[in-house]
């Protein structure tokens, strides 16, 4: 049963002539014989409009994606409602290149999965009320998807991962460590307390005006930070990693982003420089916070493992990290990373790069894990909502810290 929440929000309506439309433009293929059910999958929840069409073997029939990444670069960040209306512009073409690429038509699915919770009300509504309308005309049975379980299961369709494991997300709206025991279960060992790694990223290469810089014109602020990080000497800076002292798994980045940010304003008085200029030292502080961010994020990631393997929550010769979310395809951060796994004993796993960040394919795997596992198929989509705000499983965050594990000190050189 699902539960509804206060904040959801009232569904966006196609209309009638534009959904007739869409659903006269398949082409049936009669005599067609699928050997594995099929689930169509829909992402709608921040700023890429995804769909995808995967078989129960884990099979990508097809995909379609549309990023709004451009758009928002050039206004400095997301606004919610241009975010909608690009889904609203996009969507109907993407499910339909999904279902196109795949040869699969809407009356050949088994279920069709989509994210339902947590992200942009105004961006999952879009979703949520197209899937609606296509699984009441098709009568298909509905799976609603949490996007972070989505995530945190990727890793089990490219590789032969069984439960229990450990998964971090970092992302620009993600930053979360959690062990995975089930398709619907997980413990939630911490989190960030006030915002993303990517976000703060991505605000360092705002502030530090890299979109001006020609090399990364065109990069995420994450993608930049790595790119410029690579010229540039950390040791030139000298950033604390954040939450030191507190011996549990959540993060902290905007107390860091705050210090980087009087750094700069000081640099730019000492180069004689306006704000929104380039830096001469821009290299040089992208490699100090690269490399602050990444200790952070690699000692919160060490205490869990401990944690974990203290509990017997993880298996004790053959434990695995997971790392998923777009921050995951940062080099650096991930070698950070193996260096606790190689101390842990432990095996470090991260997706390829375009199923780390937002995708429908993550979104229709997850609907297979459901479909397979008999969780959450709805046959009823009365009463559904979205919700903007939802936490991922059993938060034994408090537990954690009260655990208080010290954790050997690592020498992080990468
Ligand atoms: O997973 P994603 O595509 O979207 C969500 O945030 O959900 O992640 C995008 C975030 C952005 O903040 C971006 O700056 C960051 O991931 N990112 C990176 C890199 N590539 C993307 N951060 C660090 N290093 C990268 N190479
Ligand atoms: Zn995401």
């Amino acid at each position: 049963m699902l539960i509804l929440n206060k904040t959801a929000g009232v569904f966006f309506k196609p209309s009638r002539r534009k959904i007739y439309a869409f659903l006269g433009s398949f082409h049936f293929h009669p005599g067609k014989l699928f050997l594995h059910k099929l689930v169509l999958g829909i992402e709608t929840s921040c700023d890429d409009t995804a769909a995808a069409v995967v078989d129960e073997a884990g099979n990508v029939l097809g995909e379609a994606v549309h990023s709004q990444t451009e758009v928002h670069l050039k206004t400095g960040g997301i606004i919610p409602p241009v975010a909608q209306q690009l889904h609203r512009e996009n969507i109907q073409r993407i499910v339909q290149e999904a279902l196109s690429a795949s040869e699969v038509s809407p009356s050949e699915l088994s279920a069709v999965a989509t994210t339902i919770k947590p992200g942009l009300a105004l961006s999952l509504g879009v979703g949520l009320s197209f899937s609606l309308q296509l699984v009441d005309q098709f009568k298909k049975p509905f799976i609603p998807i949490h996007h972070m379980e989505a995530h945190a299961l990727t890793i089990r369709l490219t590789n032969k991962v069984e439960f229990p494991f450990l998964v971090l997300l970092i992302s620009g709206g993600h930053c979360l460590l959690a062990l995975v025991r089930g398709v619907s279960d997980f413990l939630l060992l911490g989190k960030s307390l006030d915002i993303a790694p990517g976000d703060m990223l991505d605000k360092v290469a705002r502030r530090l005006s890299l979109i001006k810089h020609p090399e990364c014109s065109t990069m995420s602020g994450g993608k930049a930070i790595e790119h410029l990080a690579k010229q540039g000497n950390r040791l030139h800076f000298d950033f604390q990693p954040p939450m030191q002292r507190a011996k549990n798994c959540d993060f902290s980045f905007s107390g860091l982003q705050h210090v980087i940010d009087k750094m700069i304003m000081q640099k730019e008085k000492e180069e004689g420089i306006e704000q929104g200029q380039v830096l001469s030292s821009a290299a040089d502080i992208a490699a100090a916070v690269q490399h602050t961010v990444a200790c952070h994020i690699a000692k919160r990631t060490h205490r869990a493992l401990l944690f974990c393997k203290q509990r017997g929550f993880l298996h004790q010769s053959n434990a695995v990290l997971v790392v998923s979310g777009g921050v995951a395809s940062n080099l650096y951060i991930r070698k950070a990373l193996e260096i606790v796994t190689n101390a842990t004993q432990c095996t470090l796993l991260c997706p390829p790069p375009r199923l780390c960040t937002d995708n429908g394919v993550m979104i229709a795997w997850n609907g297979v894990e459901r479909l397979r596992a008999g969780l959450g198929i709805l046959h009823n989509t009365e009463g559904i909502r979205y919700e903007p705000k939802c936490p991922l499983g059993v938060d034994i965050s408090k537990e954690v810290g009260e655990a208080a594990i010290k954790v050997p000190r690592l020498k992080m050189k990468i």
